[in-house]
Order: C-alpha cells, then sequence, then structure tokens
C-alpha cells in the first residue's frame, strides 16, 4: 500500500542531501523526522521533527521507527546496528545489505565485477602479504581508502609499486589500488528502483571535476545512444543485483579508448544529480521519496538542458556572502544554499542550476558565474 500524505518520513542524516530530500517531502505534504547529532545540521531547520541525537542512540532510533512510516538515508555511513535497530518495526529504504556493499570499496567493486561488468583493474590491500601483488597493477595508479573516502579523500596518485608501498603505510586502512584510467569524460546515471522491482533512470549527467571533488555537471551529457543506452543497462544491472529500493547514483568513467567502466556507486540522491531540480518536473529527492513511499515515479524527462555548478566554501571572503545579488539577477540561474554557517575550503555549500536554450548556453553561463564569484572571493 502506497504511503501517501501526511504520513512521517524518517531520514537519518541531516546534511545537504537530507535537507533537499526534507524540502521536497514537505513540500508535498509529508512530515519529516530527521536524525542527526548536530544541532546545525542543513536538514534540521526543515524538518517537522529533528532528532538531536547519536545515529545508535536506542531511544531516538525507536521514537523514530514508532513515528514514521518508512525511512531512509542520506549517506552510506550509517552504522550497521542503527539500520537493523530500524528494521526490526519500520521499513527502511534502502536496505542495510544495500549500503554495505555501497560503505566499502573492495565490497563494491568485488560486486560489480560479478555482475559482469567492467571497472578500472584493482587489487584490494586489506594485509601486509597482499603488497607481494603491488606489480600486477599498471602505474600510475590510485590507492583509495576502503571505506569512509568522499570528494576524493584519502586517495593518494602512485606513480609506481614503491609509491604504492610507502602510501599504503601512511594510510594504515584496508584499501583498493587502481589503475588511473586515461579519462576521455565521466558519466552518471542516476535511477530509482520502486518495490517492486522497476527502474527509471533520469538522463545520464556529464560529470567534470576539480581537485577531486565534483565541479560541474552538465546535461544533456556529450555520448551517443548507445553509450548511454550502456550506462542506463549497467546502472539498472546494478540496482537489480541489489534488490535496490529508492534512488541510485552509478558514477562511470569513459576512457580515451571509449570503454565504459564502473567508478563507484552511490545509495542515494547524488551530487550530479542535482539539475533534476530545476531540469525535471520530479526531482531526485521527489523520486527517492515516491519510491520508498510505493508510489509510480514522476516525469523524469529533462525539460530543458542545464549545468550544475557546485558552491564551494572557498567562494566565501573571509567576511559576509558571495555576491548573491548578482547571481539572481540572471533569469535562468537557480540558486540553492544549504544554510551551513562555517563555509571550509571544500566544503560544499550550496550549488546553481543554470537553464538555457541548448547545453553549451548552460555551459557558457556556468563559466561566467565561475569567474564572477571568483574574482569577488
Ligand atoms: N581510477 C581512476 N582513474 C582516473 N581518475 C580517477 C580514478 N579514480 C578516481 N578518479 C578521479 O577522482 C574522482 C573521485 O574519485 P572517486 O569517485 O573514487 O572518489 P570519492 O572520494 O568517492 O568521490 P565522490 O564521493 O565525490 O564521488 C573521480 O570522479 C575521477 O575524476
Ligand atoms: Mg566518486
Amino acid at each position: 500500500m502506497a504511503i501517501l500524505p501526511p504520513s512521517w518520513i524518517g531520514i537519518l542524516g541531516g546534511g545537504q542531501l537530507g535537507r533537499m530530500f526534507t524540502s521536497a517531502a514537505r513540500e508535498m505534504g509529508y512530515e519529516v523526522m530527521v536524525l542527526d547529532p548536530d544541532p546545525h545540521s542543513p536538514a534540521g531547520s526543515l524538518a517537522s521533527e529533528h532528532l538531536c541525537a547519536d545515529y545508535r542512540d536506542p531511544s531516538a532510533l525507536d521514537r523514530m521507527a514508532a513515528q514514521c512510516a518508512v525511512i531512509t538515508t542520506e549517506f552510506e555511513n550509517i552504522p550497521a546496528e542503527a539500520l537493523d535497530r530500524l528494521a526490526h518495526s519500520c521499513p527502511v529504504h534502502p536496505s542495510a545489505d544495500a549500503l554495505a556493499v555501497a560503505q566499502n570499496r573492495i565490497r563494491e567493486k568485488r560486486f560489480i565485477r560479478e555482475l559482469g561488468l567492467p571497472t578500472s583493474p584493482f587489487i584490494s590491500l586489506q594485509q601486509d602479504s597482499d603488497l607481494q601483488r603491488l606489480d600486477q597493477v599498471v602505474y600510475p595508479a590510485i590507492l583509495k581508502t576502503a571505506t569512509l573516502g568522499y570528494d576524493g579523500k584519502g586517495q593518494i596518485v602512485c606513480a609506481d609499486a614503491e609509491a604504492a608501498r610507502r602510501g599504503y603505510a601512511e594510510l594504515g586502512v584496508p584499501c583498493v589500488l587502481e589503475q588511473k584510467i586515461d579519462l576521455a569524460l565521466e558519466l552518471s546515471v542516476v535511477l530509482g528502483r520502486d518495490t517492486r522491482g522497476r527502474s527509471r533512470c533520469f538522463p545520464l549527467a556529464e560529470n567534470r571535476h576539480a581537485g577531486g571533488i565534483l565541479d560541474v555537471s552538465l546535461v544533456p551529457a556529450a555520448v551517443d545512444e548507445a553509450l548511454a543506452a550502456q550506462a542506463r543497462d549497467a546502472a539498472t544491472r546494478i540496482a537489480d543485483g541489489l534488490d535496490y529500493i529508492g534512488v541510485l547514483a552509478v558514477e562511470f568513467f569513459v576512457s580515451s579508448d571509449g570503454e565504459l567502466l564502473v567508478n563507484e556507486i552511490a545509495p542515494r540522491p547524488h551530487n550530479s544529480g542535482h539539475f533534476t531540480q530545476d531540469a525535471c518536473h520530479c526531482s531526485q529527492f521527489e523520486l527517492q521519496l515516491r519510491m520508498i513511499c510505493g508510489l509510480p515515479a514522476g516525469n523524469l524527462q529533462l525539460q530543458t538542458p542545464a549545468a550544475m555548478l557546485n558552491l564551494l566554501g572557498d567562494l566565501w571572503p573571509e567576511q559576509g556572502e558571495p555576491d548573491w545579488a548578482s547571481v539572481l539577477e540572471i533569469e535562468d540561474a537557480c540558486l540553492h544554499l544549504y544554510g551551513k554557517k562555517q563555509a571550509r575550503s571544500g566544503r560544499k555549500m550550496g550549488h546553481i542550476n543554470c537553464l538555457a536554450a541548448s547545453r553549451q548556453q548552460a555551459e557558457q553561463s556556468v563559466e561566467h558565474l565561475k569567474r564572477m564569484l571568483q574574482t569577488r572571493s
């Protein structure tokens, strides 16, 4: 049976993704309970109720399970014991099993390979004896911590096996070591899979990174339909393999010789899917809500070409705010800010979706905005 407004929805995690989910759900008349230990979490202030407690806090978890019709998560690193406790008395989507795969790069890459999908060639490094296999990798390679990496954190580029040996010693935790791919481009597919196992994909985004962090996403992606179909098919197979319910993002590399490789998955709405807020009738956050509530997907078609620009803390002047007045003068620039009090270098503070008649014009708007915001910071 579908979960309809004004039911209560629970979400674990109150960062920007939780905030945008909360906003979409409340807009549709649902009540939202956010669990996040940070009293100033971006989602907390928009929630119907903010439980300011640790993710393992039994009384907060029990209160959420008692009040909510369904519970979802904002990030993959929710403690498994919290999900287990909730799942005893309330549906939780995505499942603890799906999150467990996405939490660990070794498990994730093995899972993707077992589905017959290509990834960049890699080895796992979990104990010193694994170092004997360092010569099985083509260099340069990238060493990545198996858990808790995001925005390029916990990654070391290694020119040779000796550098990988040193990097592994430095990181001191289980890692993957993967071949550095000569990239033609990066793509992502954001999809929703419902309780009956049907998946629907948003149009592909083409993603550009700066300093290991997503900088700009462009839609439509500059790829032919055959490659787009291959990416959608791979993403759908991953969702099916996880028996996934909710929104799932799959990041891809396209190598300079045209091969499509799966980079990683994110069991939630994704930064590269933010364009959907303004360029599609149904946003990725509304899709997440619809999927976990047993509702059909909305209209996911692209209504207009778009370019999304991430706003990192680096753009903030020492005192005050960036020049929002100038941003808001641009008719087709849609500003989204996350309400974070402290701007730090590399911290995601907001984003702007630029809509235009063509992808090229949307990209030009983003370049214009970047120059404007950078010169004033
Ligand atoms: N094997 C690789 N070859 C080439 N580039 C890579 C490789 N691995 C990572 N990168 C580059 O670094 C970026 C971040 O890597 P990855 O997605 O693994 O990290 P992350 O920390 O999980 O990032 P996020 O959570 O922001 O997606 C990639 O989008 C890509 O630009
Ligand atoms: Mg990534």
